[in-house]
């Protein structure tokens, strides 16, 4: 019997990404890896209460309370040695990671983003902004895209994406809804296990 990958999900807020992993492990749509931890950077997030109803370890660990990115990046290192992840999944994450610590996991951290990128990305780019962005520009298509993380924000390989209709009465929020439901929700999940996967085979 292969070892399952060991994920941990970082987070920030509501955990709807986390949410989906959680259902997928218990669907079998997630069967290579397991949740072994969820990181928050933020004390409140409603992901946690999502971990402890699933009885899966978490962690908070606050940038501000670290005198410097190193010494808060460290502290990560260090829980993720702890749980002994193999597979690092931001889920809604919004602390910054700098070349340091994304060099330390090459190809062994995912992120979603709720835009097909190139489109609507990078610096400034996040939540509900990237659906504002796409709704001002007139797009009739945008979608969703699970990539790896570099030191690019937003910029490592592309491993999936979805494209999801733009309706004619859409608000930002109405469309980052539709987003979730249809493209986000469905693709970390796949992109997951497809990655814990090929870790599992040592590929
Ligand atoms: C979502 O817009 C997602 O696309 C982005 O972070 C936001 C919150 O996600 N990655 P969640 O509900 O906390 O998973």
């Amino acid at each position: 019997m292969l070892k399952k990958t060991k994920i941990a999900v970082f987070v920030s807020g509501g955990g709807t990404n986390l949410q989906a992993l959680l259902d997928a492990q218990k669907s079998g749509i997630l069967q290579s890896g397991e949740i072994a931890l969820v990181l928050s950077s933020n004390a409140n997030a409603y992901a946690l209460t999502r971990a402890a109803e699933h009885s899966v370890p978490s962690a908070v660990v606050v940038r501000k309370e670290f005198a410097s990115q190193q010494d808060y990046e460290q502290q990560l290192k260090q829980i993720l040695t702890e749980y002994d992840i193999d597979l690092i999944v931001l889920a809604g994450f919004m602390s910054i990671l700098s070349e340091n610590f994304t060099a330390a996991y090459p190809k062994r951290i995912l992120n979603i983003h709720p835009s097909l990128i190139p489109a609507f990305c990078g610096k400034g780019y996040y939540g509900l902004k990237v659906h504002e962005a796409a709704l001002a520009y007139g797009v009739k298509v945008t979608g969703a895209t699970v990539h790896f993380v570099n030191e690019i924000p937003d910029g490592g390989e592309i491993l999936m994406q979805k494209a999801v209709d733009v309706l004619p009465n859409d608000t930002p929020e109405i469309l980052q809804k539709r987003v979730m439901e249809q493209a986000e929700w469905i693709l970390l999940p796949k992109a997951t296990e497809q990655v814990a996967k090929a870790l599992q085979k040592g590929i």
